[in-house]
């Protein structure tokens, strides 16, 4: 069946005709009969819903509750069940039964909507009576449709459905899900299901509200909650065998086992494993940028000697009351120290940054090495960056974009982490590295403080340090010596 719409389709009722009232049953039944598995493991055979999927589906389909939320880890089909209780919906529930999946942004909405379209597409009972359009099934019969959308609040906006399904709850937009969540109460029975993997963002996050919300209110019964977690088991190690089964359902089934020792620590990092595929969101630990002892191992008690190749890079702003300079050696595995902070005295509101000192020190560090790069961020500091360049001292302007961010960062981590850098053992730097979290979003990752508070710690020297680690790498890798010299 090609997408696009086709221009008869049968109207003749499914031939389904289920014995039992209850709707879990009701919908078992249908699965039996039409659905199959769209992709991966077992692809084509039958969608044989396992007992806990059962159970998900008797939240959703029985319980009477408005709000549905599911808490499960990476990887244990939950999309692959959103689409198959979508598809019950939609074909079973009679007229103008529409359906509506929201996804965080265009790709997964692409997902979610291939996993429903394909399970049509291989069942030719429910392929003769739909149309199947871009984003969007459509029962002409019935006038009833199954539509996927990006999550935007403004295409949430006068909604009116009999099950909508928010799919990858973790990360989405509040602001979208309270329009879907408003649009509510338009029909006598309506349920929204917010499903998903805990998120980065642990402060702020539509799934873990709800969470909290549903443990504190075991008595409301508008909102049905279930998760698959670790939770409780953050001292296990992170390959506890007993935390993986218990927090993946679908472990050793078609979530695989080597799958997951593949992505251990330290190839992706212990919070953010801990988090997708445990559950767990111990907010202490989580979002660390490096694991406990790895930066002090680091540390050998050395200066950077005078005279040597180096990038300085200086980051802070005037708000956050903090400037920072460090200095780092050019080559494949550089040697960081700090040159100096300035931080507000406590206490002290008038108090701003010393900017002719900051110049001064960069002046002095000239002296001391042979700077071939000074960075910073020039949003911060196109001053300076100005009256240092018309010194001819070798200004580079590291632009804070995501990407570079990204790449930069992930950089950093992976040289801690291989012992392919070391520093002098600075008590301020260690404090700035260690206060350090690192935040993903659909940009990508970057340090920042652990709360936007402004007694919140420092993380200064951490800025600088991914940009200086950067740029000394980078030029180590290149013969840029000539072109350097002829800035001074
Ligand atoms: N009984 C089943 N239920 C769900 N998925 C199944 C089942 N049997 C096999 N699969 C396959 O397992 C995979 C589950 O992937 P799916 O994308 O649904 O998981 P997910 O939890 O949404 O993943 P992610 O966390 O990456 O979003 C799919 O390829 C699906 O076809
Ligand atoms: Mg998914």
């Amino acid at each position: 069946m090609k997408a696009g719409p086709k221009a008869a389709v049968s109207d003749q009722p499914l031939p389904f005709k289920p014995r039992s009232e209850v709707e879990s049953e009701r919908f078992l039944a249908f699965a039996d009969k039409f659905l199959r598995v769209p992709k991966g493991t077992n692809s084509r055979g039958k969608l044989h819903l396992r007992d806990w999927q059962v159970e998900i589906a008797q939240d959703v389909l029985d319980s009477g509750a408005r709000t549905v939320g599911l808490m499960l880890p990476r990887g244990s089909g939950k999309t692959t069940l959103n689409a198959a209780i979508g598809l019950y919906a939609f074909f079973c529930w009679g007229d103008g039964a529409n359906v509506v999946v929201f996804a965080v942004d265009e790709r997964q909405a692409g997902l979610a909507f291939s996993a429903a379209r394909r399970m049509v597409e291989l069942s030719p009972e429910l392929a003769e009576r739909c149309q199947v359009f871009k984003e969007r099934l459509y029962i002409p019969a019935t006038d009833s449709s199954f539509a996927v959308y990006p999550a935007s609040p403004a295409a949430a906006e006068g909604l009116d459905y009999v099950l909508a399904i928010v799919d990858e709850a973790g990360v989405v937009n509040r602001d979208l899900f309270e329009v879907v969540q408003l649009a509510q109460g338009k029909r006598a029975k309506s349920v929204l299901v917010a499903i998903g993997t805990p998120g980065p963002n642990v402060e702020d996050q539509v799934l873990l509200s709800l969470r909290e919300y549903a443990l504190a209110h075991p008595d409301d019964r508008s909102i049905r909650w279930r998760e698959f977690s670790a939770v409780g088991f953050e001292d296990h190690p992170v390959d506890c065998e007993h935390c993986w089964s218990l927090a993946n359902p679908a472990l050793d089934d078609f979530l695989h086992r080597d799958a997951l020792v593949a992505l251990l620590p330290p190839k992706t990092r212990e919070a953010t494993f801990r988090r997708a595929r445990l559950c767990q969101f111990a907010t202490d630990v989580d979002g660390a940028f490096l694991p406990p002892g790895v930066w002090d191992s680091l540390a050998n008690g050395e200066p950077v000697p005078d005279g040597l190749d180096v990038v300085v890079a200086l980051d802070g702003s005037f708000s956050d009351d903090t400037t920072a300079l460090l200095v780092g050696t050019v080559s494949t595995e550089p040697h960081f120290d700090k040159i100096k902070v300035w931080e507000r005295p406590p206490g002290d509101e008038s108090w701003r940054v010393p900017v002719a000192e900051v110049e001064d020190e960069i002046r002095k560090a000239c002296q001391r090495w042979n700077v071939v790069e000074i960075v910073a961020d020039p949003f911060r500091w196109t001053r300076t960056l100005q009256v240092l360049e018309s010194e001819r001292l070798p200004i580079l302007e590291f632009p804070h974009s995501p990407s570079r961010l990204t790449a930069a960062t992930g950089d950093l981590y992976s040289a801690a982490l291989n012992g392919k850098m070391s520093h002098s053992g600075d008590s301020t730097l260690a404090a700035h590295v260690g206060a350090a979290v690192i935040v993903e979003d659909s940009r990508g990752i970057r340090l920042a403080k652990q709360s936007r508070s402004r007694k919140a710690r420092k993380i200064d020297l951490a800025a600088c340090l991914v940009m200086a680690h950067s740029r000394a790498t980078w030029r180590a890798t290149r013969n840029t010596r000539k072109k350097a010299r002829s800035f001074r």
